[in-house]
């Protein structure tokens, strides 16, 4: 069945494309990992550098991600280099992105294509999608960006400038297959690669979230959002589910150099294989019972939202542990604030602060 949103997508598409893509190669944002249309003498993308930075990028914007990019590339420039890296020096260097289980996905899809593919990555959205920890989104931006396949890439981006485009009154996240449908409509075999970026690039610097710049938009002339003077209102989004609270208790604890207790994660589960610091379960009533005897501060607690739950964490904090807890490893505070994923920097944070004021 074809909708008439996706009859209109066909009707307008050769020149919303066109002015769409004339728009990019003049507006186009200069990013460590892109070859934007002004700089086509060399060879075309390193596909490495795109599939490191899509994985990045699905996990935060392109401001954040800038840094660990340029830190992944240099200690490891190919994708051979980072098959040969070792878990936990991985997982140290990706603290600060979230999301870990993407980290331990990027290792293992490095060691396939430096094992199983020569150091080469497969060219094809089919072959992409093979590789382990390698989504729908992520074969078809780096098919697309990397090897400029016709490919449908669709963030959350291209979703909102699709929704605005053609007035998508269907809520997300049930409006997701439509708009995946519109944006598949409006792909096309002409320069792939800029297309997806270009799409991506109009949803983060014109067709933003709030406050569009519709009067600067390349494709305003067709786009219904805009037509009926809500543009910001789409697209629509269902009513937000409280998440639910889990609570638990995080021991700072210091020994006599300063150094603190960290507890590695097991490797199933939230934050799998990251260090952590030792706490109780996650749940309605964790128990309080703390790694090692000691003269425990309560130090307050702090706040914490994951995909899937809220966690408040109750802080408690010592220093001069002797007993040190053979399960423990013990690191400086600036190398633990260093490897220790966002939550945890906060309860250390907590921790340290009360231990000084107190
Ligand atoms: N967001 C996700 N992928 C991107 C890319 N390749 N360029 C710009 N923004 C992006």
């Amino acid at each position: 069945m074809t909708t008439s949103a996706e009859k209109r997508a066909e009707t307008i598409r050769p020149e919303a494309r066109r002015a769409l893509l004339a728009w990019y190669d003049d507006n186009a944002r200069t990013l460590a990992w892109r070859i934007g249309p002004s700089d086509r003498s060399g060879s075309g993308p390193d596909p490495y550098r795109v599939w490191l930075s899509e994985v990045m990028l699905q996990q935060t914007t392109t401001g954040h991600a800038a840094p660990y990019f340029e830190r992944f590339t240099t200690r490891w420039p190919t994708v051979t280099a980072l098959a040969a890296a070792e878990d936990a020096e991985l997982m140290g260097a990706w603290a600060g992105l979230g999301y870990y289980a993407r980290a331990r996905n990027l290792l293992a899809c490095a060691r396939a294509v430096a094992g199983e593919h020569r150091g080469v990555f497969p060219d094809t959205e089919v072959g992409l999608r093979a590789l382990p920890g390698v989504g729908a989104y992520t074969a078809a931006a780096v098919a697309a960006i990397a090897f400029d396949r016709p490919a449908n890439v669709v963030d959350g981006n291209v979703e909102r400038v699709m929704a605005r485009l053609f007035a998508v009154e269907t809520p997300l996240p049930r409006g997701k297959p439509e708009l995946t449908r519109l944006a598949g409509r409006m792909v096309g075999e002409d320069r792939p690669g800029d297309w997806a970026q270009a799409l991506m690039d109009l949803g983060a610097t014109v067709c933003r979230p709030r406050q569009p710049l519709c009067g600067v938009c390349p494709v305003a002339d067709w786009c219904e959002g805009r037509a009926s003077g809500r543009p910001e209102q789409f697209p629509v989004k269902a009513p937000k589910v409280k998440k639910p609270r889990r609570r638990g208790i995080a021991w700072v604890m210091l020994d006599r150099e300063g150094r603190v207790a960290l507890a590695q994660r097991p490797n199933k589960g939230l934050l799998g294989g990251m260090a952590g610091l030792p706490t109780s379960d996650w749940g309605d009533a964790p128990a309080e019972t703390p790694p090692t005897e000691g003269d425990w501060l309560e130090a307050g607690s702090i706040d914490h939202v994951f995909t899937h739950f809220a966690l408040t964490l109750e802080v408690r904090a010592a220093r001069g542990i002797v007993e040190r807890g053979a399960s423990n490893q013990w690191a400086d505070v600036e190398t633990a604030i260093a490897i220790l994923p966002t939550v945890f920097c906060k309860a250390l944070a907590r921790g340290l602060a009360a231990l000084d004021e107190g």
